[in-house]
């Protein structure tokens, strides 16, 4: 269970740069919820993410992760706990070790980390049938130095790196977006294979609304640092793209053409 309380960040405050980029946002996320997040650019999907995983200090409010309030705890505290995601496939990895000692680097999470990445054979055979469930043929490819795979593969092996030490939650920020269609699909089934398997709770953003309604169980949408919709369940399962688009319009009016959530 994660709780907001009227979380609030500003960049920098005070100047004539000053940007509300979350305003007193409040939210809780239950146990198992896979949530997903749409809003125009700049809306604050980032910033909400960024402020879970402990990017910076709110500037007001507070955070509870499964009771526990966390919103003090830097963000190498909160990592042990809280799997991430992003856009960009070469965040994720370590292109100069191989498949093997990535997955060895993340099973360590957590845990303390000890100073070689050797990898016992008990691990290695978890690996290979972690990879296996990936369905890529990375399992063939175990020795193999990260940075000769694809961005999609690449993203395949953070999805399970992410998880292979269950996290209490798992941020997923825009984590298909640099994929060409057919690959961001391919990830977008182990997404919710992992998800599902472990019944994690999740954030997913997304620029794409289909894949927004297509996947999780409640959808939120947030416009200049606000939540402004806030749907799930059944609800979800009946909302359309056309609705969606028309809150956007309600929202932005003009703007909205201009966004690049049109083109997803
Ligand atoms: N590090 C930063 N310094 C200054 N301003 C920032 C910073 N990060 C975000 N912002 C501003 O805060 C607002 C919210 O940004 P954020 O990145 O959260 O948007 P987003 O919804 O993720 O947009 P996008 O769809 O483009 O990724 C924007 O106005 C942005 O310019
Ligand atoms: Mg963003």
């Amino acid at each position: 269970m994660v709780i907001l309380k009227n979380f609030t960040k500003y960049f920098h405050q005070g100047s004539v740069n000053e940007v509300l980029a979350l305003n007193r946002v409040s939210l809780e996320v239950g146990q198992g919820d896979f949530v997903t997040v749409i809003g125009s650019n700049g809306a604050g999907k980032s910033t909400l993410l960024n402020g879970l995983a402990g990017t910076f200090f709110p500037d007001q409010g507070s955070l509870t992760l499964n009771e526990t309030d966390i919103s003090s705890w830097p963000e190498h505290r909160r990592a042990k706990f809280i799997g991430r995601v992003f856009q960009n496939p070469l965040l994720g990895t370590c292109a100069s070790l191989s498949i093997e000692q990535n997955m060895a680097l993340a099973a360590k999470r957590g845990r303390t980390r000890g100073l070689g990445i050797g990898v016992r054979a008990r691990n290695r055979a978890v690996f290979i049938e972690e990879l296996k469930k990936l369905d890529l043929g990375l399992e063939d490819r175990f020795k193999v130095g990260v940075g000769l795979l694809s961005g999609g593969q690449r993203q395949a092996l953070t999805m399970l790196m992410a998880t292979m030490v269950r996290p209490e939650l798992l941020l997923l920020d825009e984590h298909t977006a640099a994929l060409d269609p057919k690959t961001a699909q391919q990830i977008l089934g182990i997404t919710q294979d992992i998800v599902d398997r472990q019944s994690l709770t999740t954030l997913m953003v997304t620029h794409n609304m289909n894949q927004a309604l297509k996947l999780g169980n409640r959808l939120i949408m947030l416009h200049r640092g606000e939540i402004i919709l806030d749907i799930r369940d059944e609800e979800k399962r009946k909302l359309r793209v056309d609705d969606l688009v028309a809150r956007f319009y309600e929202v932005q009016g003009e703007a909205f053409t201009s966004d690049r959530m049109l083109l997803a």
